[in-house]
């Protein structure tokens, strides 16, 4: 039995915020952020949580496979941005749809967040301990932004994508997951750091930092090999996959990576024009727009992956 993707579902807030309107607040421009990243505009929360947008994605995506709470067995959010140390954004989903037989926790991978959360529901499910999962990216990045750095700041943006998965005759035919902590650092945002009556000054509010370059070159070096890796392993070639949904760091990596696998950038669909780069979620929201759009047709093959923070990278194919 295969694990299958059988529902998509996706949450973006409600207030845009495009190139035009970060240059009045900021030394930048729209031709500077959108020739580098391919990025317009962006999503940002004013009311909405982690959790509010998690919801409603996951009730998309469940009204999209059929499901209802009660079947429900295994909630697993990808996330970097919870609302609360604790409890998880999954215990909050959970709370919130009264899928009050399912077990719920986060997983921090970053930017892989939802492809590790994918990797391990297809773990849960092959044990048969569980039948059916529900699993989402879901990030509120802009609150872990230092908003006088232009570097960075400019793009991220804030939503969830979710996806309902359950045991099947197809579904995911292969998977490469990896982690490289030895590069961890040129992407961090530091948590709080040690508080306690022996500690001088503790209060640190730390916010995103990175090295665009080294992230640029792990991934394009990286997410290439980990594609061909479970191409391979699932028997096919690279000419009988479909469609490539990557992660949505930046518009140079994909097409970096569409070159170096020798496929056209036609294969390669995008939402970071309207979405930015938003970690975990950016997968999840991109099969979904895909999914609506009708573009997804019985029998083909996607592969998707996830790659960023940790250094972390998760790659599957499926057949859906
Ligand atoms: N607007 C205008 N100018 C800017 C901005 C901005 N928003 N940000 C930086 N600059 C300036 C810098 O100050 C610098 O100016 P200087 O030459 O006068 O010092 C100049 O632009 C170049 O800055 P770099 O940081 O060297 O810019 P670079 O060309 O490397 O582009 C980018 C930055 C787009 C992030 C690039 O490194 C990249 O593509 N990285 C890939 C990694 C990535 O996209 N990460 C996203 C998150 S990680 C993930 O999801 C996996």
């Amino acid at each position: 039995m295969r694990t299958r993707i059988i529902g998509t579902g996706s949450c973006l807030p409600e207030t845009v915020v495009t190139n035009e309107d970060l240059s009045q607040i900021m030394d930048t421009s729209d031709e500077w952020i959108s020739s580098r990243t391919g990025i317009r505009e962006r999503r940002l929360v004013k009311e909405e949580t982690t959790a509010s947008l998690s919801v409603t994605a996951a009730k998309r995506a469940m009204e999209n496979a059929g499901v209802s709470a009660q079947e429900i067995d295994l909630i697993i959010v990808g996330t970097i941005t919870g609302d609360y140390v604790t409890p998880s954004t999954a215990c909050e989903v959970q709370a919130a749809l009264g899928a009050d037989r399912a077990a719920a926790f986060d997983i921090n991978a970053a930017c892989s967040g939802f492809m590790f959360a994918l990797h391990t529901a297809d773990a849960y499910l092959k044990t048969g301990m569980y039948k059916t999962a529900l699993i989402l990216g879901a990030e509120t990045l802009s609150k872990i932004m230092d908003w006088s750095d232009r570097s960075t700041c400019v793009l991220f943006g804030d939503g969830a994508g979710a996806a309902v998965v359950r045991s099947d005759e197809v579904g995911l035919l292969a998977y490469d997951q990896g982690s490289d902590g030895t590069r961890g650092m040129v992407l961090t945002c530091r948590n709080r750091k040690n508080n306690n009556p022996l500690v001088q000054n503790p209060t640190d509010f730390s916010y995103t930092q990175m090295d665009g370059q080294e992230v640029y070159k792990f991934a394009v070096t990286t997410v290439p090999k980990s594609i061909k890796k479970v191409i391979a392993q699932a028997g096919l070639t690279i000419d009988d996959i479909d469609y490539f949904a990557l992660h949505q760091a930046n518009i140079r990596i994909i097409q970096s990576v569409a070159k170096r696998l020798g496929v056209s950038e036609d294969k390669f669909p995008t939402s970071l024009d309207h979405c930015g780069n938003i970690s975990a979620a950016s997968v999840p929201i991109l099969l979904d727009e895909i999914n609506r759009k009708g573009l997804i047709k019985p029998g083909m093959k996607i592969v998707l992956s996830g790659f960023g923070g940790g250094l972390t990278w998760g790659s599957a194919v499926i057949e859906v």
